[in-house]
């Protein structure tokens, strides 16, 4: 068994409305561990750099200025299968489509205001947690 680490972020819709505890909450009671967090502000170029992979897609401008719209609230998740383990909690990108008792069921408002995000591979997990975090402010 090996621990495994993924990236998340609650994203400025859910931190507006003060959801930041029912989604550690929900995020802790499935199993999982917060070994790193802190609250941001992205620029729209970090915003754009975060989500390059969607650079040609219709809705990248949207979605980058979404996210820069106000602070979210980005960490490092633990645990075994932690990856999966968290996409499965999150629920489907559409809500419409998101699962009874996912976070994206209870708390996202639309496509686009789909209150987290979390990464969908060990490499892109890789690539996200040092997007945003040192060595040091890791602690698993
Ligand atoms: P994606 O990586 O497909 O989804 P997920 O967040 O579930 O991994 O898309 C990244 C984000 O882009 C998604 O969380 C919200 C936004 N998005 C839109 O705004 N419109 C869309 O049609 C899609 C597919 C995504």
């Amino acid at each position: 068994m090996t621990t495994e680490r993924t990236f998340s972020i609650v994203k400025p819709d859910a931190v507006e409305r003060n959801l930041i505890g029912k989604i550690f909450a929900m995020i802790e009671d499935s199993g999982l561990r917060i070994a790193a967090t802190k609250k941001i502000h992205m620029t729209k170029a970090q915003a754009e750099g975060f989500y390059a992979v969607h650079k040609d897609r219709p809705f990248f401008n949207d979605l980058t200025d979404y996210m820069c719209s106000g602070p979210c609230v980005v960490s490092v998740l633990e645990g075994e299968n932690a990856i999966s383990r968290y996409r499965e909690l999150m629920g489907a990108t559409n809500p419409e489509n998101a699962a009874e008792g996912t976070i994206r069921k209870r708390f996202a408002k639309n496509i686009e205001a789909n209150s987290v995000h979390g990464s969908d591979a060990p490499e892109t997990a890789a690539t996200e947690i040092a997007y945003f975090f040192n060595q040091l402010e890791i602690v698993g």
